[in-house]
């Protein structure tokens, strides 16, 4: 059998973790590199009853070079899938330096690491906020990209700067950058799933801990936007469709070859847009019971609508979403009740 590793950093995170069922499902060997600074140990013993068996983990920074260089060694790594980074809009824009020097100074160690050890194949974790407010939609991967809104998304643009430029001057890396679209849902086992510290940004954490009694009231931030309904509309997509189109991206690593680019970025959404009201009604028939929510002020920072058109992914990786906006948000709901019934 060849040499099938795959280290997965920030493994224990919302997709890194359902990226990890999936690998070791298409006959992968994962294993996780994860400093758990916003992510939790219990996600490993999720993981432990979904596939039967520990998947091993390095509890670690990721930006530590020497850690990096001995795990390529030990564990024999033939690729990289890397989601390790902070995440948070807000937070990004009151601590710069600490965003550009994890998301950023992480990405340069790994790659640094990876030429040194002749690993060739990296996925990076990009996002659909590169597109900004777009003109045209449903946006392709030639939709130009806007200046960032955030430090966040600032972190996402350079990164792929970063791997393009690295692919213009040296083609000893393969390298796939994905822009995921909205990820929700959970495992449909219920034993892994999103678990946000603290108060939830996203409308899907904050809509499961209003249903569920842990938060009084969903505010929907703004009914004034030119979308049919008013709401603001995005690309949702199952985390485990996400999680398979990394199966399918490594891949196709696999296949680049020659003497061209072997960089390559591709969208990773659903293909439909819904609103945050389109997706309130869908969540209330999924779970048979109202859900309190109220009309409130714009949130600054957000776009009207974006989503995505996923031809190429389709084309080049054959991968495609297949599960339902009305699965993803069973699938949430069920993790969420289960992580009610435990506290
Ligand atoms: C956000 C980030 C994006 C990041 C993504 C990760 C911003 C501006 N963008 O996307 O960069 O990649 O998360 O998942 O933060 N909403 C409400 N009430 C709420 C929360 C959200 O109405 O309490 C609405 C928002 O206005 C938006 C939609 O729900 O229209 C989705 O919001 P959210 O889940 O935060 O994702 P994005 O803002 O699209």
């Amino acid at each position: 059998m060849t040499n099938n590793t795959i280290l997965v950093t920030g493994g224990a995170g919302f997709i890194g973790s359902h990226t990890v069922v999936a690998l070791a499902e298409a006959g992968f060997r994962p294993v996780i590199i994860d400093d758990f600074s916003n992510s939790q140990q219990s996600v490993l013993e999720g993981l432990k009853q979904i596939l039967g068996y520990e998947v091993p983990c390095v509890a670690h920074d990721c930006n530590d070079r020497q850690t990096l260089l001995d795990l390529f060694q030990q564990e024999n790594v033939r690729g990289v899938i890397h989601f390790a980074a902070f995440k948070a809009v807000g937070e990004s824009m009151e601590e710069p330096l600490r965003y550009y020097r994890n998301n950023l100074g992480s990405l340069l160690t790994l790659m640094d690491v990876m030429l040194e050890t002749g690993v060739s194949n990296l996925i990076f974790s990009s996002s659909c906020t590169v597109y900004g407010e777009p003109e045209v939609l449903p946006v392709t991967e030639l939709t130009p990209i806007q200046p960032a809104a955030s430090v966040y998304g600032n972190t996402k643009q350079i990164g792929e700067e970063i791997l393009r430029d690295v692919d213009a001057a040296n083609k000893a890396l393969k390298m796939i950058a994905l822009r995921y679209f909205n990820p929700i849902g959970a495992h449909p086992s219920a034993q892994i799933g999103e678990l946000p510290l603290g108060i939830p940004s996203n409308l899907v954490p904050y809509l499961l801990q209003t249903a569920s009694g842990l938060r009084q009231q969903l505010t929907v931030f703004g009914d004034d936007y030119p979308t049919p309904d008013g709401t603001c509309i995005r690309d949702y997509i199952h985390v485990m469709d996400l999680a398979e189109a990394h199966v399918s991206a490594l891949q196709a690593l696999g296949q680049m070859t020659g003497a061209g680019s072997h960089y390559d970025v591709f969208n990773i959404g659903a293909g439909q847009g819904n609103s945050v009201l389109e997706l309130i009604r869908t969540f209330e028939s999924v779970s048979g019971q109202a859900l309190n929510y109220r009309i409130g002020p714009r949130r600054a920072g957000d776009v009207t609508a974006v989503y995505a058109d996923a031809t190429k992914a389709r084309e080049q990786l054959g991968w495609t979403a297949k599960r339902s906006l009305r699965e993803a948000l069973e699938d949430s709901w069920r993790w969420e009740q289960m992580l009610r019934a435990k506290v």
